[in-house]
């Protein structure tokens, strides 16, 4: 088992409607390959965690470049893992403008803003991490 996780930024605003397209197509694609992980949109930031075998979480990343929907696509880190974060999910998409309040939107996207800079990656990887933990506690109640 492997997980990637990256942060990218949307070319443009992000409806629920085009979250939803890309869930779709996600959820479709995903549940083939047996990928699971989670999308976390707002202020024109995506989180993204994929979690699968190795080759099909790389060849996905690599595929994900091609979408015109984002650009600066940053992984914050890749790893071997025992279990799946996300395993009730071929893809959950998250929008965090419009729902899941606990969670704060404005968090995300200082999170993104930070590993894009890169001036300290473990840093942002830690507090990434951080992140995904209080969302798995409050929404997946795990
Ligand atoms: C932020 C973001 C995350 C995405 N996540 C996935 C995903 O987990 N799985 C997937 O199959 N497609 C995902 N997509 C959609 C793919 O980029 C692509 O549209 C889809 O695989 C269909 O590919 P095709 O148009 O080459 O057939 C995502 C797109 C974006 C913008």
């Amino acid at each position: 088992m492997y997980r990637l996780i990256y942060v990218s930024r949307s070319t443009k605003p992000m409806t629920n409607d085009d979250l939803k397209a890309i869930e779709r197509s996600a959820v479709r694609f995903n549940s083939g390959v047996d990928i699971t992980g989670a999308l976390f949109f707002g202020k024109g930031r995506f989180l993204q965690v994929l979690e699968g075998k190795e080759k099909t979480v790389e060849a996905l990343y690599q595929h994900l470049h091609e979408d015109p929907r984002h650009t600066d696509l940053v992984c914050i880190s890749r790893a071997s893992t025992n279990v799946r974060l996300f395993q009730n999910w071929n893809m959950g998409v998250f929008n965090l403008e419009t729902e899941n309040a606990a969670i704060d939107v404005e968090r995300l996207a200082d999170l993104a803003n930070a590993a894009t800079l890169n001036d300290n990656t473990e840093k942002a990887y830690l507090d990434i991490v951080e992140f995904i933990e209080d969302f798995r506690q409050q929404v997946c109640s795990v």
